[in-house]
């Protein structure tokens, strides 16, 4: 949808027709109204010039009809922008479901990538067309900007937070990425490239670099590594709630309130395990701040989120892998199963 605006990038996403769109309108109505007042403005002073020393003007009653159409018209004019761009940024922020997952780490001053199957890349991204990506978005130290221009595609990333992301791209080819927040003496150097390749090749490529080991299998070494399985144990014995089954469901707290353990919460429980403990529990888990990096954590969320949820996808489902989408509370059907531990 939407014919490619000169002097515009290619049009590679779902999304960046409708963009185009959006912003084709804007421009006609900033270029109808920027002559209409240009015209209007230098006819009138010919017209209504002074032509003798003591000519005076008459004296000028308001018009009702004129400053109604000139409130009305222009309200019009703005709510069409703002139902439009609306429709538009709920379709940017809603994930579709199924995606494939992508994790997205900025640091000064590159892009770090993981894929589910365990593939790492840096400063580039490969992905099959056609296909709705997700990307679950952090960084290391101070604010970057994820932004493909192709995709009419531009995220913040805020260090310590997840940013949610998706696109679904038309196209195959090399886009431009770029950082566009400002990030220090390098920034402007902190760019890349998203390659995207038809899906038969894509599995080629994936095939190719395979490591062997996908995320979730990375994080759960990395569990191991830091001991987290001597609390969190499966027979639900350990000083920790077990895992498995938590992701996607609602979490009852110590505080009585319920969260869903999504993305977020998971982080925020390996750095900051105080703020939400769970109903059940003492706040026993002292902070993995600074001992795991942000790609380690997703490693970590990823591990979590292969324990099971709502649709668990295993660890070697890399395309349209079905985990969900940062699930709203209302996107959760099945009745949770109860961590063993709470109401002890
Ligand atoms: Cu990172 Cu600018």
């Amino acid at each position: 949808m939407g014919a490619e605006l000169p002097l515009f990038p290619v049009q590679a996403s779902t999304m960046a027709g409708r963009v185009d769109a959006l912003y084709a309108f804007l421009i006609l109505v900033s270029v109808f109204f920027g002559l209409l007042i240009a015209v209007t403005l230098i006819s009138f002073a010919i017209r209504y010039r002074r032509r003798s020393r003591d000519e005076r003007p008459p004296l000028i009653h308001g018009s009702v009809a004129l400053e109604v159409a000139w409130t009305a018209i222009p309200l019009g004019i703005v709510m069409v922008i703002f139902l439009w761009g609306a429709d538009l940024f709920f379709a940017m922020a809603r994930v579709p479901p199924a995606p494939m997952e992508v994790y997205v780490v900025g640091k000064r001053w590159m892009w770090k990538t993981q894929h589910l199957t365990g593939q790492r890349e840096i400063n580039e991204l490969h992905v099959p067309v056609g296909v709705p990506v997700k990307l679950t978005m952090t960084s290391e130290d101070v604010i970057h900007s994820f932004f493909v221009p192709a995709f009419r595609m531009k995220k913040d990333v805020v260090p310590g937070r997840y940013a949610a992301a998706w696109f679904q791209a038309t196209r195959a080819g090399t886009y431009h990425l770029f950082c566009a927040e400002y990030c220090g003496t390098k920034h402007s150097g902190m760019i890349g490239s998203v390659t995207v390749m038809e899906p038969a090749a894509f599995q080629t490529w994936l095939a190719g670099g395979a490591t062997g080991t996908s995320l979730a299998a990375a994080g759960e070494k990395l569990f191991q590594d830091l001991a987290c399985i001597t609390c969190h144990r499966s027979d639900s014995e350990g000083r920790g709630p077990k895992l498995d089954g938590v992701f996607g469901h609602p979490v009852t707290l110590a505080s009585g309130e319920r969260v869903v353990a999504d993305e977020a919460y998971i982080r925020e429980s390996i750095v900051n395990p105080s703020a939400k403990v769970v109903a059940g529990f003492q706040p026993v888990m002292p902070t993995y701040q600074g001992l795991v990096n942000e790609e380690g954590l997703m490693q970590l969320v990823a591990y979590v989120k292969s324990l099971g949820g709502p649709a668990t996808a295993g660890p070697g489902a890399a395309l349209a892998s079905p985990a969900p989408a940062t699930a709203p509370a209302a996107a959760t059907p099945a009745p949770p199963p109860r961590p063993k531990g709470q109401g002890r």
